[in-house]
């Protein structure tokens, strides 16, 4: 090595100045390259695209068997590497074994994910040029697709054109970002402790999570009971926040639901802003699931009060159709969310913005992050408005063809629905009368239905007594897979699916 001919170079930081002539790019035996992963990514894709046209021809629900659960996770990491078509083959084979198809028609466990094939190939955009959507310097493209389908989703919702807002992993991450918002909005530093916020016993658990990462005690969340349909009672809620202010606490914050999880019950909206505004609440509404439904035209009514939120959650990896960590949350002062969430550290110094071109790393709590309105914005371009919203509309029908296949079974009682394609009820067959004997028959007709592969079904709690659901939103679909889960559900039930003399009346 020549010495250096000019002053000795002096780094403040890092390891003292390497010798890097012999340094070159790693060769595609080392290191992949597109080029070389050409041939394998097209036979991945025409194995997924097998895979997903057969869906509906598996069962539901599959589960990795043990041994091969066991040789997995002992097996490790080799030191060499292996062909990637060989490792690629064997890891969708693995995925596939055990994984419930969220996309079956038949999947009416939890809230489904029967995700449009479109958004997938929006998933291959974003993973496969891979943009760094935290910043608009680093993907000023993938940020003015984000404002965009931000912009049209306020707009569908009511909310102003001040509304501002960011996509997130999920709708657990997006309550979580709002509600930090009207934390900072609504609660001095020295009032947090004596803060209380309030929702019905209807609300989503991420709620109390996000209360909970925020530094919140259990006790410092309401659960407001609901009324007869399962929705949030305003006089309670008033009774509740004035209690508590004459008590000398600090309510903040509402958190209403706008479809809920286990009914799709949604809160008198309205009412609720009504509380909110004349109290200085902080109104959120979690729509994650159930705001989809507030994009058909003909169901806006149900949405009322809406357009009054001061933040909403909305999560397109639920009833819009997408892939897995699409979600999103609205704040109406969008101003508010860079109030909470910019920072301008040192290495950030060169990352200017302006109104219309933001870093959305200043709208949340994320820094680096996929671009996850890309494939939304795929969807909606591919189906249209309207089309995504037929596409929803069709789950509201298969939740009421599911409620006249109940009607017309025998020994059913329905607890709630149809609303946003969910209905709950239980078998209630003579001579089984013991409350615990109850629950667990409906425990056993779920898990009978699921294990045979005919469909996959879970459970809920309403008022105590353990119930069947059904959330049926599948475009692929049809009434037919509803009456024919409900006819299995009932034969192992022991009641007859024809006969709806004896039926018992809610
Ligand atoms: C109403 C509601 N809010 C929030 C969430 C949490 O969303 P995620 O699972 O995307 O974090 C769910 C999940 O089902 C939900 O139904």
């Amino acid at each position: 090595m020549n010495a250096p001919t000019h002053p000795a170079t002096r780094c403040a930081s890092g390891p003292a100045a390497a010798h890097t002539s012999d340094v070159s790019p790693l060769p595609p035996a080392a290191w992949p390259t597109h080029a070389t992963l050409r041939a394998v990514a097209h036979r991945l894709v025409d194995a997924i695209c097998d895979a997903q046209d057969a869906v509906s021809y598996a069962p539901p629900l599959r589960t990795i068997p043990d041994r091969e659960r066991a040789t997995l996770q002992t097996r490790g990491i080799p030191d060499t590497g292996r062909d990637p078509l060989e490792a690629a083959t064997e890891l969708l084979r693995i995925v596939e074994t055990g994984a419930a198809r969220a996309n079956h028609p038949r999947a009416f466990a939890f809230i489904p994910g029967p995700h449009s094939a479109v958004s997938w190939l929006g998933d291959l955009v974003t993973s496969g040029l891979n943009p760094h959507a935290g910043s608009w310097l680093q993907s000023s493209g993938a940020a003015a697709i984000e404002l965009e389908v931000l912009r049209w989703l306020a707009a569908r919702f009511g909310l102003p054109a001040t509304t501002a807002g960011v996509f997130t992993s999920g709708g657990s991450l997006a309550n979580l970002t709002a509600l930090q918002v009207a934390r900072d909005r609504r609660l001095a530093q020295r009032d947090r402790a004596q803060a209380v916020a309030y929702c019905s016993d209807q609300c989503h658990s991420s709620v109390a999570k996000a209360l909970g990462v925020l530094g919140f005690a259990p006790e410092q969340l309401r659960r407001l009971p609901v009324d007869a349909a399962f929705r949030l009672d305003p006089a309670a809620l008033a009774r509740a926040v004035d209690a508590d202010r004459a008590a000398g606490r600090h309510p903040w914050v509402v958190v209403a639901n706008a479809g809920s999880t286990n009914t799709g019950s949604i809160d008198p909206l309205d009412a609720i802003a009504d509380i909110a505004s004349t109290r200085g609440l902080w109104l959120h509404a979690d729509g994650a699931y159930g705001a989809a439904a507030a994009l058909v035209p003909a169901r806006r009514a149900a949405f009322a009060g809406l357009a009054r939120v001061d933040s909403l959650t909305f999560d397109p990896h639920k009833w819009a159709f997408q892939t897995y960590g699409c979600a999103c949350v609205l704040v109406r002062d969008g101003a508010d969310l860079t109030r909470t969430f910019h920072t301008r550290p040192e290495y950030l110094r060169d990352t200017d913005t302006t109104d219309h071109a933001p870093n959305f790393w200043d709208r949340g709590i994320e820094l680096t992050r996929p671009a996850r309105a890309l494939r939304f914005w795929l969807t909606l371009q591919t189906l249209g408005a309207d089309g995504l919203a037929r596409a929803i509309a069709h789950g509201i029908a298969l939740g009421e063809a599911a409620a006249a296949a109940l009607a017309r079974t025998p020994y059913v009682e329905c607890l709630s629905g149809p609303q946003l394609g969910i209905v709950c009820f239980r078998f209630v067959p003579p001579g089984v009368d013991d409350a615990a004997a109850l629950d667990a028959l409906q425990s056993r007709v779920a898990r009978a239905v699921t294990d045979d592969g005919t469909a996959f079904v879970l459970t809920t709690v309403l008022r105590g007594q353990v119930c069947l659901r059904l959330c049926a939103i599948s475009p692929q679909a049809g009434a037919g897979d509803v009456e024919t889960t409900i006819a299995r559900l009932a034969r192992y039930a022991g009641v007859s699916p024809v006969s709806p003399v004896s039926m018992r009346s809610t």
